[in-house]
């Protein structure tokens, strides 16, 4: 993983053990760069068993090995498009037989790319819902079942404070990411008996790879003025959303459910 050292600063924070997480199966949706890389790199350091979804092959296997070198746990993967919820399903079905029952689910692979008003065509609008909000529920429903037979088990969903915020320029994106809330306390509400907890980590702005190219392509004062917004004056990296899921995924989290968490560095 890339991490550009002239603009990011390092996570200097030892990450928690948590005995919990050991040996359990995790499946991480969008795990081949950005915040999903180091989710994958977070889990697989907790001594988990870890499969990942990935549209790009080529990034998804060059990052299995880089994390396997790195923890001495190479996570599995599978080269799907989740947008095809059947391929999802199936990618589902063959890393379960890898990594066995699934008992964490991260649903964070997503998109934000934009477009104005003038140009979103009803086709646009589907394709972003798919790929930012129909396959989480369709995770979610892959992996019920083994959870409940295992006695619970944690999912956790990508939200973003962007729709909190009203951000401009990608109001599919804000609508889907706006219902990743709703979804999470109603999955909440329908799964607590079975002992299953679902919350939502609502990141601000995440330096990964592609922020961090986009910005200096499109616009470099954002860096700057981002800083401004957030009243801890230090950019977030991956690892603090990892880390904030590794928490939610444990039983040291065991009561809490149906709530989404925001890490933005306190954007007020
Ligand atoms: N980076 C941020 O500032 C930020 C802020 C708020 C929320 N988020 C959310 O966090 C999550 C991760 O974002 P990121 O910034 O790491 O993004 P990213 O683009 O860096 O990584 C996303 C990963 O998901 C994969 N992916 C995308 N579409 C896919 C598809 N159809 N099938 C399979 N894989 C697919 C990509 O190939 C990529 O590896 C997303 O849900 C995003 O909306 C990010």
């Amino acid at each position: 993983m890339t991490i550009h050292p002239e603009l990011v600063e390092k996570v200097h924070v030892e990450a928690a053990k948590y005995p919990s997480l050991k040996g359990k199966g995790v499946l991480i949706t969008g795990g081949g760069s950005g915040i999903g890389a180091s989710l994958v790199e977070h889990f697989c350091a907790q001594g988990c068993r870890v499969g990942f979804i990935e549209l790009n092959a080529n990034v998804a296997d060059e990052t299995a090995e880089a994390i396997g070198k790195k923890t001495g746990n190479k996570p599995f993967y599978r080269a799907v498009d989740l947008r095809d919820i059947d391929a999802l399903k199936a990618g589902i079905a063959a890393l379960r037989s890898e990594i066995g029952p699934i008992r964490i689910l991260v649903n964070n692979a997503g998109n934000d790319d934009r477009r104005p008003i003038e140009e979103v065509t009803p086709e646009y609008w589907d394709e972003r819902f798919q790929t930012n909000l129909r396959h989480q529920f369709f995770a979610v429903q892959a992996v019920v079942p083994e959870m409940a037979e295992a006695g619970g088990g944690a999912i956790i969903n990508m939200g973003s404070i962007s729709w909190m915020r009203g951000a401009a320029g990608l109001i599919f994106y804000t609508t889907a990411k706006s219902a990743v809330m709703g979804m999470t306390k109603s999955l909440a509400r329908e799964l607590g008996e079975r002992n299953i907890r679902v919350n939502s980590i609502a990141p601000g702005w995440v330096l990964t790879e592609r922020q961090v190219e986009r910005a200096k392509r499109i616009y470099q004062g954002k860096f700057s003025e981002y800083l401004e917004v957030q009243c801890l004056k230090e950019h977030l990296l991956p690892p603090d959303i990892a880390r904030m899921a590794l928490f939610l995924a444990a039983d040291d989290s065991r009561l809490i459910t149906a709530q989404t968490f925001i890490v933005d560095g306190g954007v007020v």
